[in-house]
């Protein structure tokens, strides 16, 4: 069950207006914004392209937060060390795209950084069984990677309550697609307690506004249950 003090929303950047990255991040961070996530697409794991190791840099240079990468790239092990170098603090990578999926989260354990493994919608949960307890949080996807702005596939959520189910108190729950409104209660309550939101963020006329009703939505979601399990 996630914790209130735990629930964050992470502002995607991907949605974010890039010629004028720094003041969009000054805006989600006067709001209260503890992480940013960063979405690098390779063009081969997934239908699209986006940014690479010199945006995470120019981000890391104007700003304290945590940065959350989400590497939606065929070869994770090639690339882990130049995206921390960069200034991530945490890597996720795909599962999909590890064959030998320990070495890689010992590989970026390694070079400093936390380390998230992600899942697309058609990937089972048992898919991370033996990486699982060895990794700081777990990414579920509720839309297929590569865009932002797509609607969030409700079908996920079941996997987002399995995969809670496996984590020890230190361990992060993140959910990623199609997080709004309507989206974020029903992802903590199914157990998630980061919230990743590109669109509903950087697509309002008043980013700093969306995240706090989104902040207050996730958190009073999970307050709701803490209620429900003391009851
Ligand atoms: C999609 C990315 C997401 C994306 C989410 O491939 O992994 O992080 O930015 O965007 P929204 O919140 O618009 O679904
Ligand atoms: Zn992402």
């Amino acid at each position: 069950m996630p914790e209130p003090q735990n629930v964050r929303i992470a502002p995607s950047l991907l949605s974010a207006d890039f010629a004028r990255l720094g003041d969009q991040i000054a805006l989600v961070e006067r709001a209260g914004a503890e992480l940013l996530h960063l979405d690098v697409m390779d063009g081969h794991f997934v239908p699209n392209l986006s940014f690479g190791v010199p945006v995470v840099e120019g981000v890391s240079r104007c700003t304290d937060l945590a940065l959350d990468t989400h590497l939606m790239i065929a070869e994770p092990m090639r690339y882990a060390a130049p995206f921390i170098e960069a200034g991530s603090t945490v890597i996720n990578f795909h599962i999909e795209t590890a064959p030998r999926p320990q070495e890689v989260v010992d590989h970026i354990r390694e070079l400093g950084a936390k380390v998230g493994v992600a899942l697309n919608p058609g990937t089972p949960a048992e898919a991370i069984l033996e990486i699982i307890k060895t990794v700081d949080q777990v990414l579920v996807m509720t839309v297929w990677p590569g865009f932002g702005g797509q609607a969030f596939i409700a079908d996920c959520l079941e996997k987002l309550t399995i995969v809670s189910r496996q984590l020890r108190p230190e361990q992060r729950l993140v959910v990623d697609g199609g997080i709004d409104r309507v989206t974020a209660p029903l992802a903590v309550r199914a157990g998630a307690d980061v919230l990743v939101a590109g669109s509903a963020i950087f697509g309002s006329a008043d980013p700093a506004a969306a995240y706090r009703a989104l902040a207050d939505l996730a958190r009073q979601a999970a307050r709701e249950m803490e209620v429900a399990e003391g009851a």
